[in-house]
């Protein structure tokens, strides 16, 4: 592309993580000239794709969480099946080269998707000058590479993680999430920050692999966003696979000494010191707005500096979209790519929307924890009534065949329109599970509903139908 003429697009989409990429998949399909600009560099400083979800997020450690889950079933679990393993050894290297490997050939996957959608992809730093012009310029340099004109903007440019004032990242030792993937040996003692979907994930993969782990949590309750029940269920499951959970603690500092990481907490019985070998900071994450766009513009932030958009993901600016972890509500690469589309048709003139009340969570650890919906206890503070069923996992036959019978589907309907309301997974392959439920709540099902659907014998989605039939007291493998 030349620099010295203007070159001129329907849409700049500035993002390629599962926002932004897919944002811009989708307009070039609906015949929009597009352009997607991208800053990411990984450890090589190689331009990549896919952002944080591919790059250091979602996929890199599902894929540690795969592999320290197969070393700690051929410590643990192969001897009932009748397997008896030698020696099991752990080489981290490997590990780590089998993860780079599976995200090298995703980022690289989307830019073929761009390329063969005809989505032009540069690489650089955006930043958005007048409602219609973009500058580009290098990440390393600082230096101009282009400007463009466009018709429309959409911001996809994700978040970052929280830092803690008080403690400094220092390589080697003190790591947030992303340097907290490339571990190349198991730290004997971990102290994780923060006991929210990324310690816990973190966590289980270190864990696994032999690391001693405390995770230090400020809030009284865990995970206070998961129904009351599958996290009470969840907590007692991940003391018992060593997770030392300390809920109530904050942090007063963290320094580097000889070699290790001297920990002072707080909780209500006083002062305490940790000493680890590394510290992961997992504290949440923050929009990455602040070098977008100047005041100027007028493009509206809060006071947490997500972007302002309306319902179709539309800034104050009409023809400035922002979507993904960079405007409000859960930070999910699936929430994420769902408002991609909805731009994408919306900027072509067509009506899309997403709903918001029926966006999956899933916490992969072991077992799985996927929800969709309403908890139980949103429920009861919304005055709504409901009707509650359950199904544990122990009396499933497909569960007890695979000797994964830890946990259970709970099921909350209305209790007037029967109507689902809310569904919530503890147990292996939740993840996979819960689709069923979305599926289901998405056609506004009843248990009934459900109840009525022919589920195939024997497998886990069967604890969906009991549950069910289990809100009208009618399960037929468990007393109601
Ligand atoms: P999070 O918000 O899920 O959890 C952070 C935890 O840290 C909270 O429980 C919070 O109370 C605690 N905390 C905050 N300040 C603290 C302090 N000073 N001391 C001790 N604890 C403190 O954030 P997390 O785990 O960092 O994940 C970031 C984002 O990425 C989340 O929005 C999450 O939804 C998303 N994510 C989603 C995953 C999934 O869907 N499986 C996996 C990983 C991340």
């Amino acid at each position: 592309m030349s620099s010295g003429k203007l070159s001129k697009w329907d849409v700049v989409v500035v993002g390629a993580g599962p926002a932004g990429y897919v944002a811009a998949i989708r307009c070039a399909q609906l015949g929009l000239k597009t352009l997607c600009v991208d800053e990411w560099r990984d450890h090589n400083g190689d331009s990549s794709l896919g952002g944080t979800c591919l790059n250091v997020g979602c996929i890199p450690s599902k894929a540690l969480l795969e592999s320290s889950h197969l070393y700690h079933q051929a410590q643990e679990e192969l001897e009932q099946h009748g397997i008896t393993l030698s020696s099991v050894a752990l080489n981290v290297e490997t590990m780590q080269a089998r993860k780079n490997k599976v995200v090298q050939d995703l980022t690289q996957g989307v830019q073929t998707l761009l390329d063969v959608n005809n989505v032009e992809v540069i690489h650089g730093r955006a930043k958005i000058t007048a409602i219609d012009t973009i500058v580009i310029s290098s990440r390393q340099t600082r230096k101009k590479i282009n400007k463009v004109k466009t018709k429309n903007i959409i911001i996809a440019t994700g978040s970052s993680p929280v830092r803690l004032q008080q403690v400094k990242l220092e390589n080697e030792y003190i790591l947030d999430s992303a340097a907290a993937l490339e571990m190349n040996e198991v730290p004997k003692r971990l102290g994780i920050i923060g006991a929210g979907a990324i310690g816990l994930e973190l966590g289980s993969v270190w864990s696994r692999l032999g690391s001693e782990v405390i995770l230090l949590e400020a809030m009284q309750g865990f995970l206070a966003m998961a129904d009351s029940k599958i996290a009470a269920l969840a907590k007692r499951s991940f003391t018992k696979q060593s997770l030392d959970i300390r809920l109530n603690a904050r942090l007063i500092s963290a320094e580097v000494e000889n070699n290790k990481v001297q920990v002072l907490y707080e909780d209500k019985n006083g002062e305490h010191k940790e000493v680890f070998d590394k510290l992961i900071i997992a504290i949440g994450r923050k929009p990455n707005s602040d070098r977008i766009f100047g005041e100027e513009l007028g493009i509206e932030r809060d006071e947490r500096c997500y972007i302002l958009v309306n319902k179709k993901c539309q800034t104050s600016v009409p023809n400035i979209y922002a979507i993904g972890d960079v405007v409000g509500g859960p930070m999910l690469a699936h929430k994420a790519s769902e408002e991609g589309i909805m731009v994408a048709e919306h900027i072509a003139g067509n009506h899309a929307e997403v709903d918001y009340n029926l966006i999956p969570s899933v916490i992969y650890t072991q077992p799985e924890i996927a929800w969709v919906g309403k908890t139980e206890q949103e429920c009861k503070n919304a005055g709504i009534k409901i009707n509650v069923g359950s199904f544990p996992f122990v009396a499933s036959g497909r569960a007890r065949a695979m000797a994964q019978t830890e946990g259970l589907v709970k099921i909350i309907a209305d209790a007037e329109t029967d109507v689902v309301l809310g569904v919530h997974i503890f147990s292996t392959q939740a993840s996979e599970l819960i689709s069923q439920a979305v599926l289901m709540m998405e056609m506004q099902a009843t248990a009934e509903d459900m109840a009525l659907t022919v589920f195939a014998h024997p497998t886990l989605s069967e604890a969906l139908h009991e549950a069910a039939l289990s809100v009208h007291g009618r399960a037929i493998h468990v007393k109601n």
